[in-house]
């Protein structure tokens, strides 16, 4: 079963406070959600491997650290996913980006793909799959098969606020994919809403309607 991270830094918790207010507009909105993501990014890496390197200082020289291990890639679910990208590119700038696109069949109810490019180096690379909001899990769940379907082999999922229902669709399908995000709510509403959680995160991004 994968875990649930809840970042619980009071710099993510406060932020993502004004995040959910209604009358935060969308130039403050998105700069709310690019600092947070960029603070859950900061999260995310912490257990990232280190080598040992030796460096030259202007006085000496000495042992110090480098990243190592696999190289990241971010993949955005189209289209709320991609106002978490740039905060988290601040603090991994050399990521590579690929972009997943859904959308829901009207008859089915099922997601449905209609867009996905990815580095062609999938397999070399640990991804995490930004989505905002973690629903009913079907669009993450949908993402994450279509990046092992095209063979990527280690990712994590993040998001700002996730329902119960999102979490459980999400360990159910795809146990080894761990799930990072700021807050747990109560439920789903009939409309597929999260209760409380922040509205659309799209439509609020983006100022559409
Ligand atoms: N997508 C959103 O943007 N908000 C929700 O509450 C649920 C899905």
């Amino acid at each position: 079963m994968s875990k649930v991270y809840v970042f619980d830094h009071p710099l993510i918790q406060h932020k993502l406070t004004y995040i959910r207010d209604k009358q935060t507009g969308t130039k403050e909105f998105r700069e709310l959600v690019d600092e947070v993501s960029a603070l859950m990014a900061y999260e995310i890496t912490r257990e990232l491997p280190l080598r040992e390197v030796e460096v030259e200082t202007p006085v000496a020289t000495c042992k110090a650290y480098k990243l190592e291990g696999k190289k990241l890639g971010l993949v955005p679910i189209l289209r709320a996913g991609l106002g978490m990208v740039d905060g988290i590119l601040k603090l991994i700038p050399a990521a590579k980006v690929g972009h997943v696109g859904l959308y829901r069949d009207p008859e089915t109810l099922e997601p449905v793909e209609y867009y996905v490019k990815l580095p062609n180096d999938v397999s070399e690379r640990d991804f995490i799959v930004i989505d905002p909001m973690l629903a009913t899990g079907g669009s993450a769940v949908a993402a994450i098969q279509s990046l092992k379907n095209r063979g990527a082999v280690s990712m994590k999922l993040m998001c700002l606020i996730a329902a119960p229902e999102g979490v459980q669709k999400v360990q159910e399908e795809h146990p080894d994919v761990d799930i990072y995000v700021a807050g747990v709510d109560e439920k789903l509403n009939d409309h597929g809403y999260i209760v409380p959680g922040l509205g659309d995160a799209g439509d609020r991004l983006y100022g559409t309607k």
